[in-house]
């Protein structure tokens, strides 16, 4: 049924070192700066602000350092709301939980998985008033409500000029968690670069990996210094003292990692153009299957990162599962929606989340490495 079947286990997502991953490696190793400073880190920073189109890059030790970083840089405070979906990998919200933030799950579109602008401009007209200062406060909590996180759910794009003009209409800090969608354009928009920051992963299940990475995204010069002196412990420039302004994070990139992800941004257009033909591959062969191959939205190029189909309901959707699985297919589910954890419990759910519900329980993940296929 798959291509490449019967070859022995065929993985959801592996990563493949083909270019010049060793040589990187072996650069920063003899060069002995493998740690948080080194040239591979500005390099990679470069790289990804050339890649994405963004003014600023700031390399950061993970995805959701970065996340939460963006959303400490955006004035996110103990006590705020953060509007975001409850179809989300846990690092959207746990990023938010930091800050002391409580995290409002509001429910997806159907035709990009992600953030619905409608459900935001719902719940903040119906749910939420200005106060005397001009903040936009939830009624029945009485928490200010100060951002909005939309994720690109498997590589496809988020409604990004719905959800823009919202957060503009609502005064709401737009924060992209990309962490899916390196590669991903919207109206040939690199994701992550419409918000006022956006947060890339390259953990090592990613399009591309650095073994572990992130990356925020911003075009704002100002955040970007910001969010460097953050991510660097807040030490304030000196030849030898350690002066500190505020409380900073040991959240940098080490070099060992961003020479990885050099060596993988120079392979980067060969993976998307890879995971975009697996993607039509899939598509042509799921044609008159039970399974509904979920296509690029209009408007939008995504980067395939996991290739995604429908089944009819939970129950078929099970039963592929079980059946792929035995068959060494690694397929997976989606998450479990993020307001159904008991760690969330305290949190703000708006509405029944129909569509979030209705997608949680038919979607599958297929296997979609970029190189797996042609060995
Ligand atoms: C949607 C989403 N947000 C955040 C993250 C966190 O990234 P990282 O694993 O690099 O911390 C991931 C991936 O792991 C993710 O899929």
């Amino acid at each position: 049924m798959f291509p490449g079947a019967g070859a022995g286990v065929i993985p959801l997502h592996a990563p493949a070192f083909r270019g010049k991953e060793r040589e990187y490696l072996l650069e920063c190793v003899e060069s002995t700066f493998v740690s948080s400073v080194g040239a591979f880190v500005d390099r990679a920073e470069e790289v990804l602000a050339a890649q994405t189109g963004a003014a600023y890059a700031v390399a950061c030790v993970n995805g959701t350092s970065a996340l939460h970083l963006c959303l400490v840089a955006a004035g996110v405070r103990s006590g705020d709301l953060v509007l975001t979906q409850a179809f989300s990998f846990v690092a959207t919200a746990n990023a938010i939980a930091y800050t002391g933030a409580t995290p409002a799950f509001l429910d997806i579109d159907r035709e990009t998985l992600g953030l619905s602008p409608a459900a935001v401009a719902e719940f903040m007209a119906n749910e939420c008033e200005r106060d005397a200062k001009g903040d936009w406060i939830h009624r029945a909590s009485r928490r200010r409500v100060s951002a909005c996180v939309p994720m690109h759910s498997f590589g496809f794009v988020a409604d990004l000029d719905g959800l823009a003009k919202v957060c503009r209409e609502f005064d709401l800090a737009l924060v992209e968690d990309a962490a899916e969608s390196l590669g991903s354009t919207y109206k040939d928009v690199h994701s992550g670069t419409v918000g006022v920051m956006g947060a890339l992963s390259f953990n090592g299940n990613k399009i591309v990996t650095a073994g572990g990475g992130g990356m925020i995204l911003t075009n704002d010069e100002a955040l970007a210094k910001r969010l460097k002196h953050l991510s660097t412990q807040a030490k304030m420039p000196h030849k030898w003292e350690y002066r500190h302004d505020s409380i900073g994070y040991n959240y940098r990139m080490p070099n060992l990692n961003a020479a990885l992800l050099c060596a993988q941004m120079e392979q980067l257009p060969s993976y998307l153009a890879r995971k975009r033909a697996l993607a039509s591959q899939y598509a042509a062969l799921l044609d008159d299957t039970p399974l509904s191959f979920c296509n690029a939205p209009a408007g939008q190029s995504p980067n395939f990162w996991l290739c995604c189909a429908l089944l009819e309901n939970g129950e078929q959707r099970d039963a592929f599962l079980a059946t792929a699985n035995a068959a060494k297919l690694i397929c997976r589910p989606a998450w479990e929606l993020l307001s159904e954890l008991p760690i969330y419990d305290h949190a703000i759910q708006h509405g029944t989340l129909p569509v979030s519900r209705d997608i949680q329980a038919r979607i599958v993940n297929l296997p979609s490495s970029p190189h797996h296929f042609d060995d």
